[in-house]
């Protein structure tokens, strides 16, 4: 399987610290953010991947990152989304390195604690559709918010005002080939950007799309708060 891993986006969020760099370069503890979600792949055995950047200092990444032997990866293949056009938009770009393969998408300010082997494997022996990780968190209303009825997803509400459960949609995804047929008929979101939650509530409603709760912590670092709080738990982790 094929990883991709999305860090475009201007990462506003963090300004001034984005104003001349890009948000996955900066620190988190004793590392680069890009470093998290590269190794994630790898230990989850996703050695061929394609790095969505954008923004910033895009050329520093290579620099950075080189043909990555480094870190274990066999091929690693960049390219560039202009503006911000939304996490959808970002993965559309993917889809000729993706070919007929499954792919599994991590988003670049996604830092977990465990490996995500299982959930790869158990995606590939998946005859078709979407897996999700989903996760508790005390704050919802950040993300993108699971609707459960029992056991089974009903939908995904992006960053709703009251959410209707504490389970929230981290930013691994993992994708049939259909997902970019799927992409292609999206429409921009009120925020302007194509939405990764409309791609998942479509392999909802065709019941496609599988779920597992991630195990050990998870962070996004996309804010002063969760940066912060992503450099804690990787310093007391002990890596
Ligand atoms: O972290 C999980 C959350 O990520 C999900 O729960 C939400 O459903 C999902 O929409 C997303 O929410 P955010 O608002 O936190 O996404 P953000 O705009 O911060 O982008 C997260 C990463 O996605 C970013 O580090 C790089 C990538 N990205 C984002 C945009 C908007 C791109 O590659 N291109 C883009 O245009």
């Amino acid at each position: 399987m094929r990883g991709v891993i999305l860090a475009g986006g201007l990462g506003t969020r963090l300004d001034p610290l984005t104003r001349v760099t890009n948000k996955h370069l900066l620190p988190v503890y004793n590392k680069p953010m890009i470093y998290y979600p590269i190794q994630t792949l790898v230990d989850a055995g996703i050695t061929d991947i394609m790095l969505v950047t954008g923004g910033n200092s895009a050329g520093d990444f290579l620099r950075l990152l080189g043909n990555g032997a480094d870190f274990g990866l066999k091929h690693i293949n960049y390219t560039y989304q202009k503006g911000e056009g939304g996490i959808a938009a970002a993965l559309s770009l993917a889809e000729h390195f993706a070919e007929e393969d499954k792919i599994v998408v991590i988003l670049g300010d996604n830092i977990v604690e465990r490996n995500i082997k299982g959930a790869v494997e158990r995606f590939e022996t998946q005859a078709e559709g979407a897996r999700i990780l989903i996760k508790e968190v005390r704050d919802p209303e950040r993300f993108g918010v699971v609707e459960l009825a029992g056991d089974a997803i009903v939908g995904i509400e992006e960053k709703p005002a009251r959410p209707k459960s504490p389970y929230i949609v981290t930013g691994i995804y993992m994708y049939d080939r259909q997902v970019f047929e799927i992409i292609k008929t999206l429409r921009p979101s009120g925020r302007g950007e194509l939405e990764i939650t409309d791609v998942n509530n479509y392999y909802i409603k065709k019941n496609r799309m599988k779920y597992e709760i991630l195990e050990g912590w998870w962070t996004d670092a996309g804010t002063f708060e969760s940066l912060y709080r992503a450099s804690a738990l990787v310093a007391e982790q002990g890596t």
